[in-house]
């Protein structure tokens, strides 16, 4: 798998509103909010979600945990568009575990490609507020972050009573013996569906690797500590026990303010 950047006019060039993808990404899930608080799907893109209604976006007749979210894209008048995406554009991978059967009807899925769509370029002195790029995934970001952050689709309490472990204490490790299987099913389902995916493992050597080229020429690399080391058995990977410090490169990526539209 390759990774492409995508850079479009910056305001600058537009001689008024630049070109804005409004997700976060290329893709995601929709988060519906459903009664006494609950949502069905992704709660990150929750906001997003009730956006994309807003502007008159119909979603399935039968909404599930899994829909991928239509494009939101404003050009040159700064007004926010909705496109749909055809059916099948997007390559998603079901999620099935080596050992346990019983894992595929839990009906999980995730979709192939990460492609950050809300990051403003910089170089050369000029901001690109609309410049979508796309990595490869690492297990992790999916396996414990995406599907076992409670905040996200908290499904450690299912897995783990499924695995018939004891939740009543935490001294069991239900959360990390549900964490590992997740991981383990990740991991399987991506590489039987010949997708690229990274473990944290390697992901650790490679960093380390990366960071002794460059310091045999005499370069330091930025990084986030927070970010490089994996959410799971951090100890066990190299890049733990590795200090690092953060400082300004260019070109870069930055955080922007999302768009926003009244009406
Ligand atoms: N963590 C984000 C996600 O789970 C994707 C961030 C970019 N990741 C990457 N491997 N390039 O969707």
């Amino acid at each position: 798998m390759r990774s492409y950047l995508t850079v479009f006019a910056p305001p600058e060039r537009c001689g008024g509103p630049a070109p804005r993808i409004w997700n976060s990404q290329l893709c995601g899930y929709a988060g519906y909010r459903g009664t006494g608080g609950t949502i069905l799907g992704d709660p990150a893109n929750t906001p997003f979600t009730d956006l994309a209604l807003q502007l008159g976006w119909q979603g399935p007749k039968n909404p599930t945990a899994f829909d991928l979210l239509p494009w939101i894209i404003s050009g040159r008048d700064g007004q926010p568009q909705l496109f749909p995406l055809p059916q099948g554009l997007v390559r998603e991978i079901p999620i099935h575990h080596p050992e346990h059967s019983w894992f595929e009807a839990l009906g999980l899925r995730w979709y192939a490609v990460p492609v950050i769509t809300h990051m403003r370029f910089r170089a050369a002195g000029t901001d690109y507020p609309a410049s979508p790029f796309n990595g490869w995934y690492m297990g992790t970001e999916i396996g414990s972050r995406n599907l076992g952050d409670t905040h996200r689709y908290n499904l450690l309490p299912l897995i783990a009573d499924r695995l018939g472990l004891d939740r009543r204490t935490s001294r069991s490790l239900w959360q990390d013996r549900a964490l590992l299987e997740l991981n383990q099913a990740v991991l399987h389902s991506y590489a039987a569906a010949g997708v690229k995916m990274i473990d944290h493992h390697t992901a650790s050597e490679e960093f380390i690797k990366f960071r002794d080229q460059e310091a045999s020429h005499d370069r330091a690399i930025s990084a986030r500590w927070d970010w490089i080391v994996p959410p799971m058995s951090a100890s066990a990977t190299r890049v733990f026990h590795t200090s690092m410090s953060e400082f300004a490169t260019t070109p870069d990526f930055h955080h922007q303010p999302a768009p926003s539209f009244s009406r």
